[in-house]
C-alpha cells in the first residue's frame, strides 16, 4: 500500500482504491464464469457457476457502491471547502463495508447462501451494510449542514443516500412472513425495491457527474438551473415508479403497470434531451478531449443513449414478455453498469487522484489502449448478449418444443465471442485500473 497510501493522502481515497480492487476482482470472477458457459467443467469442484456468479455480481455491486460512496464523500468536501463533519465516522463506515464484503465472499466460497438473487448471502450479513450506510447519511448531513440554496447535485447525493437506505431494507421484508406469505405481493416488493437501490446509486453517481461537470467546465450555472432540478424530478419520478418493468409478468394489479409503463415512457424525455444535446455535447468533448476523465464521459454519453434505447424498448409490455429471464436481461443490466456506472466512476476517480498530487499521465498510449479496447470490446459484448437473448426468446415462445440442447447449440458461437469480447474487455479494464492503482502521489515520484 505504501506507494497507494500514505499519512498525507485523504482517507476517502481508500474508497476508490477498494472500489478499483474489486473491479479488478469481479473481472477475473466474470471471465470464470463466461468460460463455464462454454466448458460447465472448468473449476466446477471449487467454483462452481452458482458461487462465480453471486461472487461476480456481488464484486461489481461492491465497486460501484465503494466507488459512489467514495466520490460523494471527496466532492462533498470541495463543494463545501470543509472537512467532512467526521473522517472517524467515515472510517468506520469503511470498516463496515470491508467487513460485510469479506464475510460475503467467504459465504459464497463455502457455499453459504440464504438470501435472495443479487443478495445471495445470508441475511445477517446485510446488518453491517446498514450500519455503515447510516454512519454515511449522518456524515453526509453533518457536512452539508443546510439544505438552502444547495445545486442540484446535493439533493441528488441525498436523495441516492436516503433511498439506497430505505430501499435496500425494503429488499429485507421478505424475512416478515406477512410479506413472505403472498407470493405476488412478496415478489412484488422484491423487484420494486431492486429498481429502486439502481435508481439511488445512480443519484450518487450522476450527481458527482454533474458535480465534475461543472468543475471541468469552469460554470456552475447548470447545477442550480430548472432544467437540471426538472430533470432531477425525473429521475426522482422513475426512481420511485418506473420498477414496474420487472414484473409484468405478475399477476398484479394492472394499473401498478400501467403506471409503470407511462412512467418508463417518460425516459423517452431524456432520450430526447440526449439527442438534442449531442451536437453541443460534442464540440465540448474535443475542447477536452485531452483529459482522461473527459473521455470516458464521453463514453458514458454514448452508452446511456444506447442503453436507454434497449431499456425503452423492454419496457414495452408486448416486447418485455419475451425479454424476460433471457440474455436480454443480463445485456441491459451489464450494459448499464459497464458502459454507464463504471464509466461514469472513472471519469471521476481520475479527476479526484489527479487533484491528490499524483502524477496523472495524460491520454495517451497504454491508458488510450486500454480505453479503446474496453469500449469497443463492451459493444461486441453487449450485442453478442442481446443475440443470445433473441435467439432464447424465440426457443422459449416456440411451438415447435426444439430440445433444449439444440437451443444451446445455436448459441455456442455467441458465447465464444461472448468470452473472446469479455476477454479483452477485462484487459482493457485491469490496464486502466492498473494505471490508477500504480500512479505514485507526486512527492514520492522522481
Ligand atoms: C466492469 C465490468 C462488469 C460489470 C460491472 C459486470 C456486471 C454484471 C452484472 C450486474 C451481472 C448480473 C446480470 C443479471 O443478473 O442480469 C453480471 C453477470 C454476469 N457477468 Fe458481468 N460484469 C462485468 C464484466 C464481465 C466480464 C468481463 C465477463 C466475462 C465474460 C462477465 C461475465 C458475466 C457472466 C457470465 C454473468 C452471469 C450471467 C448469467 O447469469 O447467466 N462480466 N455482470
Amino acid at each position: 500500500m505504501g506507494t497507494l497510501y500514505n499519512d498525507k493522502t485523504p482517507f476517502t481515497r481508500v474508497f476508490l482504491f477498494t472500489g478499483l480492487a474489486l473491479m479488478a476482482v469481479g473481472l477475473i470472477f466474470g471471465l470464470i464464469g463466461g468460460l463455464q458457459y462454454l466448458v460447465p467443467s472448468f473449476l466446477k469442484a471449487q467454483l462452481s457457476f452458482d458461487k462465480i456468479r453471486p461472487l461476480h455480481v456481488s464484486s461489481m455491486v461492491f465497486w460501484i457502491i465503494m466507488a459512489a460512496m467514495g466520490c460523494v464523500l471527496t466532492y462533498i468536501e470541495e463543494h463545501t471547502g470543509r472537512k467532512l463533519y467526521s473522517a472517524r465516522l467515515a472510517k468506520v463506515q469503511f470498516g463496515f463495508f470491508l467487513f460485510a464484503i469479506l464475510s460475503i465472499f467467504s459465504s459464497y466460497v463455502m457455499r453459504i447462501f440464504g438470501g435472495r438473487e443479487y443478495w445471495e448471502f445470508p441475511p445477517m450479513l446485510a446488518i453491517p451494510i446498514i450500519l455503515g450506510w447510516i454512519l454515511f447519511l449522518i456524515n453526509f448531513l453533518l457536512s452539508i449542514r443546510t439544505l438552502k440554496n444547495q445545486p442540484v447535485y446535493v439533493w441528488m447525493w441525498l436523495t441516492g443516500v436516503f433511498f439506497f437506505l430505505f430501499t435496500f431494507l425494503e429488499s429485507y421484508l421478505w424475512l416478515i412472513p406477512y410479506f413472505r406469505n403472498n407470493v405476488v405481493n412478496d415478489m412484488t416488493i422484491q423487484w420494486k425495491s431492486y429498481g429502486s437501490i439502481v435508481g439511488s446509486w445512480n443519484m450518487l453517481i450522476y450527481g458527482s457527474s454533474i458535480f465534475f461537470m461543472d468543475k471541468i467546465s469552469g460554470d456552475k450555472k447548470y447545477s442550480r438551473s430548472p432544467i437540471a432540478f426538472a430533470i432531477y424530478f425525473l429521475g426522482l419520478f422513475n426512481l420511485m415508479f418506473n420498477w414496474g418493468h420487472h414484473i409484468y409478468t405478475l399477476p398484479t394489479h394492472s394499473f401498478i403497470k400501467h403506471i409503470s409503463y407511462a412512467v418508463s415512457m417518460t425516459e423517452l424525455l431524456l432520450l430526447g434531451r440526449i439527442i438534442y444535446l449531442w451536437k453541443s455535447s460534442l464540440s465540448t468533448t474535443q475542447k477536452h478531449y485531452h483529459q482522461p476523465g473527459y473521455r470516458f464521459m464521453a463514453a458514458a454519453d454514448v452508452w446511456i443513449f444506447l442503453n436507454l434505447i434497449l431499456a425503452i424498448t423492454m419496457s414495452v409490455p408486448a416486447i418485455n414478455i419475451y425479454t424476460h429471464g433471457t440474455h436480454i436481461t443480463v445485456a441491459h443490466a451489464m450494459g448499464t453498469t459497464i458502459g454507464i456506472n463504471s464509466m461514469i466512476l472513472l471519469a471521476m476517480i481520475y479527476d479526484i487522484m489527479a487533484n491528490s498530487g499524483r502524477k496523472i499521465i495524460p491520454f495517451k498510449q497504454s491508458l488510450k489502449f486500454g480505453y479503446w479496447l474496453a469500449n469497443i470490446s463492451l459493444f461486441v459484448f453487449w450485442v453478442a448478449l442481446i443475440i443470445v437473448g433473441i435467439l432464447k426468446a424465440r426457443w422459449q415462445m416456440s411451438v415447435d418444443q426444439e430440445p433444449f440442447g439444440s437451443m444451446m447449440s445455436q448459441l455456442r458461437p455467441f458465447f465464444m465471442i461472448f468470452l473472446g469480447s469479455g476477454t479483452t474487455l477485462a484487459i482493457g479494464f485491469l490496464t486502466v485500473i492498473s494505471i490508477l492503482l500504480t500512479q505514485k502521489p507526486l512527492s514520492q515520484s522522481t
